[in-house]
């Protein structure tokens, strides 16, 4: 049967499915949720899942607001409701985009697209959810474990169209403009176009002006511990007294480097390896998208190499592929 249908016919009864962080929750007249619906509902998880929210064929807000989903006819059946969720621990979406290496084109642009990291996933979904965005972070970690592909996120969930949301749509001209690094209220800044403290002190009048074209301004510092200390410094009392509207992450992979004052300004957020087991679904997903076959065993060596590291691991991936080890059907 048609997921489209499925959902369909679920919401013909009154049962509305929508995310939840990691959740898909249901929202249903009393006594209409039957162990069918339920079972109906966890055997096709996967497939409502990507359509509710790639396809999001009824526009349901994917941050799990119940206040705009609840509209028009449906209100007088949700006046008896129930509450049901479905367990979706160890679940990740996986999303191509575009062209180019498996890291790029595997890149999450939402929470439930990170494979592992589920302290990190949490901290995202809550902190949009409870309006406690922290003006500065410091993602720190080793190279690889996702500290951009999260500042990017968090990033798109303030200046998505249909943001703040922890659940950025990926499709707006603000999230595209943001991945392909055009949007100019969020600037990534690294070794390549800032190079010091005359750079930064033309930078610092940018933090005073009103954003572009969205609502905030993101400035994301990229291996910052290469800022020398006087750079550094300058950013203390921006970090301090960081201006309305304007949110800092710094990303390292060695945080030791910063200078302690600016580290204890900001929140710390330690970006740990990610699991073998964690490692192995991502890898297990992307061959199936890839439409790929792989002998029994074969992902092993590639997780032990990748020791815990996503990008190394999508790239070994990609070797072994390009190499014939691992092979495309048909
Ligand atoms: N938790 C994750 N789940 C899925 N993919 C991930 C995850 N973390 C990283 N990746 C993959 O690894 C790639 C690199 O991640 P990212 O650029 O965010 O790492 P980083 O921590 O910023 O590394 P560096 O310190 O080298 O800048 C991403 O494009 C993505 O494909
Ligand atoms: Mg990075
Ligand atoms: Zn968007």
């Amino acid at each position: 049967m048609n997921i489209k249908s499925i959902i369909d016919n679920l919401k013909n009864k009154g049962v509305y499915l929508f995310m939840d962080g990691k959740d898909i929750r249901c929202r249903a007249p009393k006594g209409v949720m039957t162990d069918d619906i339920r079972n109906q509902i966890r055997q096709h998880k996967k497939e409502i899942l990507k359509l509710l929210i790639i396809e999001n064929p009824y526009n349901l807000p994917t941050n799990g607001s119940m206040a705009t989903l609840i509209q028009g006819d449906c209100l007088d059946a949700l006046k008896d409701i129930e509450d049901d969720s479905v367990d979706q621990k160890d679940y990740t979406m996986l999303v191509k985009r575009g062209h180019g290496d498996f890291p790029r084109i595997y890149r999450p642009y939402s929470p439930n697209e990170l494979y592992g990291q589920e302290e990190i996933k949490q901290i995202i979904i809550n902190c949009f959810k409870n309006g406690t965005i922290g003006h500065s972070y410091l993602f720190h970690g080793a190279s690889g474990t996702g500290k951009t592909t999260c500042a990017r996120i968090i990033g798109m969930g303030l200046l998505c169209e249909e943001g703040p949301t922890s659940m950025p749509c990926g499709k707006c001209q603000q999230c595209k403009s943001i991945m392909a690094l055009s949007n100019m209220d969020f600037l990534e800044l690294n070794n390549a176009n800032f190079t010091g403290i005359d750079f930064m002190r033309t930078l610092k009048a940018d933090f005073y002006c009103s954003p572009f074209m969205g609502r905030y301004k993101i400035f994301v510092f990229d291996e910052c511990h290469r800022m020398t200390e006087a750079t550094q410094s300058i950013m203390l009392k921006e970090v301090e007294d960081v201006i309305d509207g304007v949110y800092f992450i710094f990303c390292s992979t060695n945080p030791e480097k910063i200078i302690e004052p600016l580290r204890n300004r900001c929140m710390s957020v330690e970006f740990q390896p990610v699991k073998d087991n964690d490692i192995r679904r991502m890898l297990v997903d992307v061959c199936e998208s890839e439409g790929m076959i792989y002998q029994d065993g074969a992902m092993e060596p590639i997780i032990k190499d990748a020791r815990g590291l996503p990008r190394n691991a999508l790239f070994l991936l990609q070797k072994a592929v390009d190499s014939g080890k691992v092979q495309k059907i048909g």
